[in-house]
């Protein structure tokens, strides 16, 4: 056992379960602890190689004990008993997936339960980084403390398409418009040979299984390919209104798309991802099947999915390209430079870029110094950034094209009263709206897609009611066609 001083200690997110944390449990052990009580020591680990500010560090990281450790310092102690679990310092780079599943594991045995949904997440974040698919569900359920069928519905989707073999690649880039050309680069063969297997792959069968009963997660692992193909592959051929029906989504006819949580079966789990639900109403209202849309920040490439199963072509672009997404191509947006990077003229660009600094540390480790993320311009260069694209937007589209630009209100509003607040950093729609004027945009529509505030404990709301401070959860597409 040791003391350690508790500000020397890190609390990472992927590590502890980020939704592990409840303020009512902080607020039982403070309590106890001004009343007298004593604590068992937390468990720690010291790491070295832990990316910190772009920079690869020494840390030390709480593996079990996040409550007992909020609740020394809300009292002021400055140090607290630890233990650690392997004499360390450890590399961090290789052993990120067993510390997340030592603090799962310590989890599970006392207090503060994971929750299902956490084991979910945990199980989900294993499974995508683990690419070369080490751990086994057999692994993760055992560690988790779940039958191993329960892993198999949490993560098969991954799995698959970590697993998927050359004939869903080609069907899936086929499907987005790619050319056979491209394609046959991609994946490294003949275009002879692509053609043969577009034309000749069938997956005829998905109808027998359905009839029998399967799932489409069974589906898609018995084809070895993503949910989102699978579906594709389901649907195809219906009418946007029954593919909205089938999916479970309801459609809305009004200029409000309240959509709270990620449907799951599409995108990757990716800083910023958004509700399908979005992509797939603005598809619906904006473009027809066969159109092209054109995602430049192309993030967990849940537009791509989407575009997939209501069967319109889709190009792809991000700073952060890898293997399992084989549609999102590397591309770094400067148009200082002037460059587009395809030839093709889209119908609708969907455009979501980073809002401003949110999320700023988890895109700058996407990206590197050389070609930073938006999110870490400052406000002026960020505004400027946008202009610039809007005019090289304007020159390289079609005269219909129109623009679905996503964007959240940023207001300086953390810890600072409505009153106080300093409206020259703050960034909102009204910008963007001047910004898309100015560079020949006209704007049409402004649909309301707030973000949700239940992130918010009850704790965090009252102090920010007691302060007068005025959260901000707005988010907007705006459209906007070229005149
Ligand atoms: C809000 S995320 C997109 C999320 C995506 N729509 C989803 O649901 O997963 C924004 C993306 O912009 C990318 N990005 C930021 N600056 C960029 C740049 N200059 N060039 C290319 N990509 C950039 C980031 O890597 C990030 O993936």
């Amino acid at each position: 056992m040791m003391e350690v001083n508790i500000a020397d200690l890190t609390w990472s997110p992927f590590i502890y379960p980020r939704g592990g944390r409840s303020e009512e449990t902080v607020k039982t052990y403070v309590e106890a602890l001004r009343a007298g009580a004593t604590f068992p020591p937390i468990k720690v680990q010291r790491v070295f190689n832990y990316p910190k500010d772009n920079e690869k560090v020494e840390a030390i990281l709480i593996l079990d004990g996040i409550h007992r450790w909020s609740a020394f310092k809300e009292c002021g102690y400055k140090t607290i008993a630890a233990i650690e679990w392997k004499k360390g310092p450890i590399d961090y780079e290789i052993n990120q997936i067993p510390l997340l599943l030592e603090s799962a594991k310590c989890n599970l045995t006392h207090g503060d339960r994971l929750s299902p949904r956490d084991k979910k997440r945990i199980a989900r974040d294993i499974a995508t980084s683990d690419t070369e698919c080490a751990w086994t569900e057999e692994a993760l359920a055992q560690k988790l403390g779940v039958i191993q069928q329960t892993v198999n519905t949490w993560i098969s989707d991954i799995r698959a398409r970590q697993k998927a073999g050359r004939n869903v690649v080609i069907t899936r880039l086929s499907r987005l418009g790619w050319a056979q050309e491209w394609i046959a680069q991609v994946v490294g063969t003949s275009q002879g040979r692509v053609a043969q297997i577009i034309n000749n792959t069938n997956f005829g069968e998905i109808n027998n299984l359905l009839s029998q009963g399967r799932d489409m997660n069974y589906i898609a692992g018995h084809y070895q390919m993503d949910l989102a193909l699978a579906w594709a592959l389901r649907l195809e051929g219906k009418t946007d209104q029954e593919k909205f029906k089938e999916l479970g989504w309801g459609l809305r006819t009004w200029d409000q798309w309240n959509f709270n949580n990620c449907d799951e079966r599409f995108g990757d789990d990716w800083p910023g991802r958004i509700p399908a639900q979005l992509v797939a109403h603005t598809l619906f209202y904006f473009t027809r099947p066969d159109d092209l849309v054109l995602d430049p920040m192309a993030g967990g490439g849940v537009v791509s999915d989407v575009c997939l199963i209501f069967e319109r072509r889709c190009q792809s672009f991000d700073l952060a390209a890898r293997e399992n997404r084989p549609e999102i191509m590397y591309h770094y947006w400067d148009p200082q430079n002037g460059q587009w990077p395809t030839a093709k003229k889209p119908d609708l660009i969907f455009f979501d870029p980073p809002y401003f600094t949110k999320k700023e540390k988890d895109y700058r480790g996407k990206a590197n110094d050389k070609t930073p993320s938006i999110s870490s311009y400052p406000r002026e260069h960020y505004e400027e950034f946008f202009e610039r694209f809007f005019l090289l937007a304007h020159q390289k589209v079609k005269e219909t094209t129109r623009i679905a630009f996503l964007n959240a209100d940023w207001r300086d509003f953390q810890s600072t009263p409505a009153l106080k607040e300093n409206e020259g950093k703050a960034i909102t729609i009204f910008d963007y709206h001047r910004i898309l004027s100015k560079t020949g945009w006209k704007v049409t529509h402004r649909i309301e897609c707030p973000l949700s505030s239940e992130r918010m404990s009850g704790n965090e709301v009252l102090k920010m009611q007691e302060k007068r401070i005025l959260g901000t959860v707005g988010r907007s597409i705006i459209i906007a066609k070229r005149c």
